[in-house]
């Protein structure tokens, strides 16, 4: 689904996402997911966003039960994020995406062929 940039969408994603997971019966910890969708959603709002594009969320169930989250956002580049698994110690900052590996989510990234990219994360169902 698309919505508009802005982070009152982080709240319709969280509520969107448990009711899609609720439906599917999916056996890994909602909550969580649900934790990781806000932090990749929270990122495309900050670091991705370009004035009249919205942001798209895409949720797909593997057979191994694993869950893919993508959130797709219009800025082609991803700067710093193959520093984003280094643990900052004390800044307030740069925690999104630790969270989102210390939950046990895998992160990857690709440009999208005609604008901006796709921040994907594969979370095991146990
Ligand atoms: N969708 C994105 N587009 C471009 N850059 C991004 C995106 N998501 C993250 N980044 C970059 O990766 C860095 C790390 O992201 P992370 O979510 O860990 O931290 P943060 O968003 O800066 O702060 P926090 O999530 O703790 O509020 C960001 O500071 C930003 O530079
Ligand atoms: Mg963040």
């Amino acid at each position: 689904m698309g919505y508009t940039m802005v982070y009152g969408s982080v709240a319709l994603t969280r509520r969107h996402a448990l009711r899609r997971l609720a439906m599917w019966g999916w056996a890994g910890d909602a909550y969580d997911a649900v934790l990781i969708i806000s932090e990749l959603v929270s990122n495309a709002i900050s670091h991705g966003r370009r004035v009249g594009h919205e942001l798209r969320l895409k949720l797909t169930l593997l057979e191994c039960g694993a869950l893919v989250i993508e959130v797709s956002d219009p800025v082609a580049e991803f700067p710093g994020f193959d520093q984003s698994s280094e643990a900052r110690e004390g800044e307030e900052r740069g925690r999104g995406l630790l969270v989102v590996r210390r939950l046990g989510g895998e992160i990857t990234w690709f440009a999208r062929p005609h604008v901006g990219k796709t921040v994907r994360v594969t979370f095991p169902s146990a």
